[in-house]
């Protein structure tokens, strides 16, 4: 059995204050994006993850192998399994890489096992907060923690270069700024640096990113020397530390990333795709 799994971007991220149960209710705008991991699941004699091409870990804390672990024990199955995940999305830059593993793990393994759309919800959200978006994937309005989901118009009318600068942020570490400054407002992308079909409606701005800057000043510096190059307003996806810009076509993101000529961990030319998960009943 094989797996795709999509980064996602957060396109919009407003943040609230803290509730009771330790996370930050959101509202934002999630889409998923033209990078991915693989994913080979088999049947085989003893459990096994292996990975390669990336930095995450090869245990039962990675996300896929959590996943995997949780529907063998909501469908009562016990089959050793061995999964095998080449990573081209990288960690620790707000693009959903682990979750996006996790998803795509769930929606391959709830068909094989005959698991209902209820629990694999439910066991999306105990794995982490952006596996249920992964899930269907696509551009949704997610609320909540990122439990609540509503569809979107797909979106086409853009492409976006990512650069991914050569540190990483700590997702519970950003949001703990969040709070230590008061819960900051980012400041929304003007219009004309957005799409035609992101004006008017949600303002396209992530708060986590003042955050992020006062964690760690460089993403800033990154920040800025990528809007002086590209002439374009940028934006950080979830907790950093992947900065992106909105351009018309992929053919002139790839030239904004032929630009980069500073060493970074990813830089690329990404559009935005649908992904579409139908849960058993
Ligand atoms: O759910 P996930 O494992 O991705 O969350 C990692 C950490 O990020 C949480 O433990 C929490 O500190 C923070 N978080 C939050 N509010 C959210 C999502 C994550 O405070 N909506």
């Amino acid at each position: 059995m094989n797996a795709t799994a999509y980064a996602k971007v957060n396109l919009a991220l407003a943040v609230f204050a803290r509730s009771a149960d330790g996370f930050h209710p959101l509202r934002g705008i999630f889409q998923s994006v033209s990078l991915s991991d693989h994913i080979a699941i088999s049947y085989a004699e003893h459990d096994s993850v292996t990975v390669s091409g990336g930095e995450t870990p090869a245990d039962e804390s990675n996300l896929g192998w959590k996943a995997v672990d949780a529907i063998r024990r909501a469908a009562r199955i016990s089959s050793p399994i061995a999964l095998d995940i080449t990573k081209r999305i990288p960690t620790g830059a707000g693009l959903g890489g682990g979750s996006a593993d996790a998803a795509a793990v769930l929606g391959v393994l709830a068909e094989q096992f005959g698991v209902s759309g209820d629990i694999v919800g439910e066991i999306a959200e105990a794995i982490g907060s952006d596996v249920p978006f992964s899930l269907d994937g696509g551009t949704k309005m997610v609320e909540g923690r990122g439990e609540r989901l509503v569809d979107m118009e797909p979106l086409s009318d853009f492409a976006l270069a990512i650069v991914v600068p050569p540190f990483s942020l700590s997702t519970p570490a950003v949001f703990a700024e969040w709070d230590r400054l008061d819960g900051p407002v980012a400041k929304a992308m003007d219009n004309q640096s957005l799409p035609p079909s992101l004006r008017g409606g949600l303002p396209i701005r992530n708060d986590l990113f003042p955050a992020a800057v006062s964690l760690d000043p460089r993403l800033g510096e990154w920040s800025d020397e990528l809007e002086t190059l590209w002439g374009a307003s940028v934006a950080m996806s979830g907790s950093g530390s992947a900065l992106f810009a909105f351009f018309s076509s992929k053919d002139e993101a790839l030239g904004a990333i032929d630009d980069v000529n500073f060493p970074t961990r990813a830089a690329e030319a990404l559009t935005p795709v649908a992904i579409g998960w139908e849960p058993a009943t």
